[in-house]
């Protein structure tokens, strides 16, 4: 609890239900699973009450196509997933109370008497509308079943719930030239019942809730997002489906309707308590239990506002009291992609890294998307093992323990007179568990990992200033406090790297002789007594060569040719290092601001007759409309560029070329191989926005 905090007897931490129609990548890792498990790690070793609860989300439109294309039932998917999911969370320590699944007995009883209660009250509005319908194989189209053109981006495989290109959410009735993805076929408009939450009727009550009470508790994003969705105005929300996979909706004349998977999987967070524990109500019910969701950016909506108002409404329930969102983590520079497979699948990991699932929790927190989506790349990944965990971590505790094996036996030898670079040492370690705990509070896991490794930095810096390898010939007595000092040092290393690192800390903890300390012990830096027999040094940590690296980024490469084969759309990976052209002689600022560079559209692109390589471009520059002939032609066809967002240098003398003059230089990024890319503003910058 921290100070000026509400006092809270316990904690209820959920992490978000994974779709149970395939395994699990780094990115789920990343964004949800791993800070959520190093919270709980941290609550537990500080004596909390907490339960971390996890389970799969086994209905929804995802797992029917999926079972459709392979011929097999929705239960036969799920129940593969499940399992491959389950094991991958036990694998890699992630130590939820239960891990349960919504195709579950108790889940429908749970979920159906959820809705029940509210439709009693009077809760939902039901209206017959008119929703599209694929005639060929008699189905209503709802969410994932149908696509179209997105009518804010204009992609073209927007889903009937979402564009997952530009995060919008939409209504199947949104879209532009919708189509069946059961037939391909134009469906057709016919009636059907559903019941609706309404939303605008909580809009106040989650202004106050939201806006006005957790304005400076929530994470910037995620209350940035609540806001846009509350001052656009909320609407009624279907919370049925007509599918025949998912909880039936529990009431007379609803045949052939389930719930919106997105009204019961969070309802799954409170049945898999149910059948956790008897108990179950105080860690929902009790307003002194503190609620955290862990989620990805993409379920924000739903913990924020829908699920919220579903508790308010059934009401009996406590609030969440904070929703730590992150972003993404991309792969390689590019995003994370199970239809493309551009993803490293945890199981595949373990395959490849037997016993490093400590390695990749470590860069992943390191990396953690919390504020902004950041970048897993494999170069990335072997620096930080190398250059990091072996170099400072492991090879801090394994020369405090390789030199009292070598001088004293591995005893630990007495303290003897401190010098004042031990006492500072000391003070120094004191503060550092506070560090941690204060950044874990406040979800700030990147930094609570910074302080853990500047422990070890500090060991590793007490060590080499003291130099015990030379002093013991003349002062074996001074060598004895340095190692007690240093193995102290490894002592509150392996309490305080319990939530980040599990293995680790189980490791040395092993090797100590220490018992299992909760975190009040981290500052007492007395663990190891005179005359303690300490184990075996092992090496914690390994270095990874460039060639285990190589295949790793290799395996990348083929997935993306095989895309490319395949005609999906090629994307970017980190070329070899040795591939990228050398960097340029240094220039001055004053050099760069000549450059106007603006944020424009391409207008028009036709091949310049005669040529193979010139298009003439028509682009909207911002301060004009103008000509720009490029030589980009072989990488693109002109039909696609049009509505094309680009960058463009606009102060370049105009040239002529093939007797068209060009006014101007579109900006592209040459990859080693000589491909073409645009480097393409983000959305929300208007033409003419200058770039520097
Ligand atoms: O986005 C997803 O993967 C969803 N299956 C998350 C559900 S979270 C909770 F509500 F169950
Ligand atoms: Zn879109």
């Amino acid at each position: 609890m921290q100070a000026g905090e509400k006092n809270y007897k316990r904690y209820t931490v959920t992490s978000a239900l994974p779709y149970a129609n395939g395994p699990i990548h780094i990115g789920h890792l990343a964004g949800v699973y791993v800070p959520a498990d190093i919270y709980v790690r941290f609550l537990r070793m500080t004596g909390e009450d907490v339960i971390f609860i996890g389970g799969s989300d086994e209905h929804g439109v995802p797992i029917t196509i999926k079972a459709r294309q392979q011929g097999i039932s929705p239960q036969e998917i799920v129940d593969k997933y499940h399992g491959i999911i389950k094991k991958s969370f036990e694998d890699f320590g992630i130590s939820f109370d239960i891990y349960s699944r919504t195709s579950n007995k108790i889940h429908h009883e749970t979920a159906s008497e959820f809705f029940r209660k509210m439709y009693d009250a009077g809760q939902f509005i039901e209206k017959t509308t008119e929703q599209y319908y694929d005639e060929d194989t008699g189905h209503f189209l709802a969410d994932r079943y149908i696509t179209g053109i997105c009518p804010v981006c204009g992609y073209d495989q927007a889903y009937g719930d979402q564009c997952e290109k530009c995060g919008s959410s939409l209504n199947a009735t949104d879209l532009i030239n919708p189509k069946s993805v059961l037939s391909g076929n134009k469906p057709v408009m016919k009636e059907t019942k559903h019941w609706y939450l309404p939303l605008d009727q909580y809009e106040s009550w989650l202004q106050e809730w939201i806006l006005e009470g957790h304005k400076d508790d929530w994470k910037t994003n995620v209350y940035g997002q609540c806001k846009s969705w509350i001052d656009q105005g909320l609407q009624p929300r279907a919370v049925t489906r007509d599918l025949d996979w998912g909880v039936k909706v529990p009431i007379e004349g609803a045949d052939g309707k389930v719930l919106y998977v997105w009204f019961d999987a969070p309802i799954g967070y409170i049945s898999a308590t149910k059948e956790l524990t008897p108990d179950w109500e105080k860690y929902w019910k009790d307003p002194e239990t503190r609620l955290i969701h862990f989620i990805g950016k993409d379920n924000i909506v739903f913990h924020c506002i829908i699920f919220p108002a579903m508790l308010k409404g059934e009401g009996t329930y406590i609030m969440p009291e904070n929703v730590p969102a992150f972003e993404f983590m991309n792969l390689e520079n590019d995003k994370i992609s199970t239809s493309r497979n551009w993803a490293v699948w945890l199981h595949e990991y373990l395959e490849e890294f037997p016993g490093k699932q400590d390695v990749l929790r470590f860069v992943l927190t390191s990396n953690a998307p919390e504020t902004k989506d950041n970048d897993f790349t494999w170069k990335d990944f072997q620096a930080k093992n190398n250059n990091e965990l072996v170099a400072i971590f492991g090879n801090f505790v394994n020369r405090t323990l390789v030199l009292t094996e070598k001088y004293f036996s591995s005893v630990v030898p007495p303290q003897g007179t401190l010098d004042d670079l031990d006492n500072a040492t000391l003070e120094e370690m004191k503060q550092i568990p506070g560090r941690i705990a204060d950044s874990l509070h406040h979800f700030r896991f990147r930094e609570g990992l910074a302080a853990m490794m500047n422990l070890a930095r500090l060991g590793n810096k007490y060590l080499t200033e003291n130099e015990p390898w030379k002093v013991f010939a003349v002062d074996p007595g001074r060598v004895g406090t340095v190692l007690n000092i240093s193995l102290q040092i490894c002592a509150q290393l392996s309490i305080v790297a319990e939530p980040f690192l599990p293995f680790t800390s189980a490791r040395i903890r092993k090797m100590l002789g220490l018992p299992e300390y909760i975190w009040k012990d981290a500052t007492l830096l007395n663990w190891l007594r005179a005359g303690h027999q300490l184990a075996k040094p092992e090496l914690l940590f390994e270095k990874i060569d460039d060639k285990t690296i190589e295949t790793q980024v290799q395996k990348l490469l083929d997935t993306r040719k095989g895309n490319a084969d395949a005609d999906i759309q090629p994307h970017f990976i980190a070329a070899q290092a040795s591939d990228i052209s050398p960097a340029l002689p240094e220039i001055q600022y004053d050099d760069f601001i000549k450059l106007d560079i603006r944020a424009g559209t391409i207008l028009e692109a036709e091949i310049v007759p005669k040529t193979d390589k010139l298009l003439k471009l028509k682009v909207d520059t911002g301060l004009d409309q103008r000509t720009i002939v490029s030589g980009i032609a072989q990488y693109f066809k002109p039909e696609d560029l049009i509505g094309k967002r680009v960058t463009i240098l606009v102060n370049l003398a105009p040239r002529k070329l093939r007797g068209i003059e060009s006014q101007g230089m579109i900006l592209t990024a040459e990859n080693p191989d000589g491909k073409l890319y645009f480097i393409t503003p983000d959305e929300g910058t208007v033409n003419g926005a200058t770039v520097k």
